[in-house]
C-alpha cells in the first residue's frame, strides 16, 4: 500500500504524473517493488483537473502551499495531516515559474525556497521517512565571465544559475542533499529539460513559447517566438519528464548514489529543427502561423540555458531522450486526439 502526495498536483507535469499513478495502480519506492497505490494526495492553489477527483484514491488539498504547511494553522491545512505525515512517496512539483520568478523575486522566494523549506522541515518530523523526489531545472545552469559553460554540460559541471528561479532550485536541491544525509528523509531531485510540447494554456514559464510554436499551429492559431531560429535548446517530452520522476521514486538508495541531483536526458534542437519538424508532421501552412518576434527578457533567460548535455548518471538508471522532435509532435498529436 503506497500513500503518495503530489504538489503541484493540479499542473501539467502533476497531472499527468497522476493519471499515470492512478493508470497504473502501482507504485515502486526507493527500491522496494511496486505496491498499489492506495492514497493519492494532490495539493495546488487550483483544483486538480475533474477525471482526477473522480477517482475515490484522490484527495485534493487546495491553496497555497507555504501556507498549508504552517503548523497550527487554522481549516485546510497539510502540516501534521496524515497525507504528509505518512506519506510514503512525495513528489514536489510546486513551483513559480522561472519568468514568474524573474519578475517576482519575493514570490518565488517564498513559494520556490520558502515552500520547499517548510516541506523538508514537515517530513523531518514525519515517522515515514519518504522518498521526496523534487522537480529541478536545467535552470540551475548558466555561463558567467568567470564561469563558461563547458561546450556539453555532464554530470560534474558546477551549477551556476543566472536566474531567480534556477537559483532557487539550485538551493532547494541542496536543501534536499543535506536533509536526506542527516536521515531525514530520501531525496531525489532531478533536474528537468525544457519540457515540449506542453499541453494546454501556457503558463509564465520563459520557455513556455517551445511548446506554443507546435501546439498553437496544429490548433490553427497563431504563436510568437521570441527567439531567433538558430537557438539551441535542451527539450524532454512530457511522457519521458514523467520518466525520469517515476525513476527517481523508484530507485534504491543504493542504485540512486549520491544524494546530488541527475541531469534528465536532453534531446537538443535548435528553433528552426523544431519548426522544420512542425512542417514536416503538420505542413506549411502551420509553421506560417509562427509570428517571429524577438522578446530581449526572454531570450536572456532561455539562451543562457545550456542546450547539449551528457547524461552518464541518468542513462545508468535507465534513462533516455526522446529521439527526434518529429517523434515528440507526433506524440502530442496522438495524446490530444484521444483526449
Ligand atoms: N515544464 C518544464 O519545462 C519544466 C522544466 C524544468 C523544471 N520544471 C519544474 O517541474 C515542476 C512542474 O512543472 P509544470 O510544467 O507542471 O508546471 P505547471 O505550472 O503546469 O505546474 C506547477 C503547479 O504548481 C502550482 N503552484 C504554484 N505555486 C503554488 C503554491 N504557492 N501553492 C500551491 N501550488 C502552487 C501551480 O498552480 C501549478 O498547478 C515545477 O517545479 C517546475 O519548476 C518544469
Amino acid at each position: 500500500m503506497t500513500n503518495v502526495l503530489v504538489t503541484g498536483g493540479a499542473g501539467v507535469l502533476g497531472a499527468r504524473l497522476a493519471r499515470q499513478l492512478l493508470a497504473t495502480g502501482a507504485l515502486a519506492a526507493g527500491g522496494a517493488p511496486a505496491q498499489p497505490v492506495t492514497r493519492l494526495t494532490l495539493v495546488d492553489r487550483v483544483p486538480p483537473p475533474a477525471d482526477l477527483t473522480a477517482d475515490h484514491r484522490v484527495t485534493a488539498i487546495v491553496g497555497d502551499l507555504t501556507e498549508l504547511l504552517e503548523p497550527g494553522r487554522a481549516g485546510s491545512s497539510l502540516a501534521g495531516t496524515a497525507a504528509l505525515a505518512g506519506a510514503d512517496v512525495i513528489f514536489h512539483l510546486a513551483a513559480a515559474v522561472s519568468a514568474e520568478c524573474e519578475t517576482d523575486f519575493d514570490l518565488g522566494m517564498r513559494v520556490n525556497l520558502g515552500g520547499t523549506q517548510a516541506l523538508l522541515e514537515r517530513c523531518r518530523g514525519a515517522a515515514s521517512r519518504p522518498v521526496v523526489v523534487f522537480a529541478s531545472s536545467l535552470a540551475v545552469f548558466g555561463a558567467s565571465a568567470e564561469h563558461p559553460l563547458p561546450r556539453v554540460v555532464d554530470d560534474h559541471t558546477m551549477a551556476n544559475p543566472q536566474s531567480s528561479y534556477g537559483m532557487q532550485k539550485l538551493i532547494c536541491e541542496q536543501l534536499l542533499a543535506g536533509y536526506t544525509r542527516k536521515g531525514f528523509l530520501r531525496g531525489r531531485a532531478v533536474r528537468l529539460m525544457t519540457v515540449s510540447v506542453r499541453p494546454g494554456r501556457p503558463n509564465a514559464a520563459a520557455s513556455g513559447f517551445l511548446s506554443a510554436i507546435i501546439r498553437e499551429p496544429l490548433a490553427g492559431r497563431r504563436a510568437r517566438c521570441p527567439v531567433g531560429p538558430r537557438t539551441e535548446v535542451a527539450l524532454s517530452s512530457p511522457a519521458r519528464a514523467i520518466d525520469g520522476l517515476l525513476c527517481a521514486a523508484a530507485a534504491s538508495d543504493a542504485a540512486w548514489g549520491d544524494p546530488t541531483p541527475v541531469n534528465l536526458p536532453a534531446l537538443t534542437a535548435t528553433v528552426a529543427g523544431l519548426v522544420a519538424a512542425l512542417e514536416r508532421v503538420a505542413g506549411p501552412q502551420a509553421s506560417a502561423l509562427i509570428d517571429w518576434l524577438p522578446d530581449p527578457a526572454v531570450a536572456a533567460i532561455v539562451t543562457g540555458w545550456p542546450a547539449r548535455f551528457r547524461t552518464d548518471r541518468a542513462e545508468r538508471l535507465g534513462l533516455r531522450p526522446d529521439p527526434d522532435v518529429d517523434s515528440v509532435i507526433r506524440m502530442y498529436l496522438a495524446e490530444t486526439m484521444i483526449t
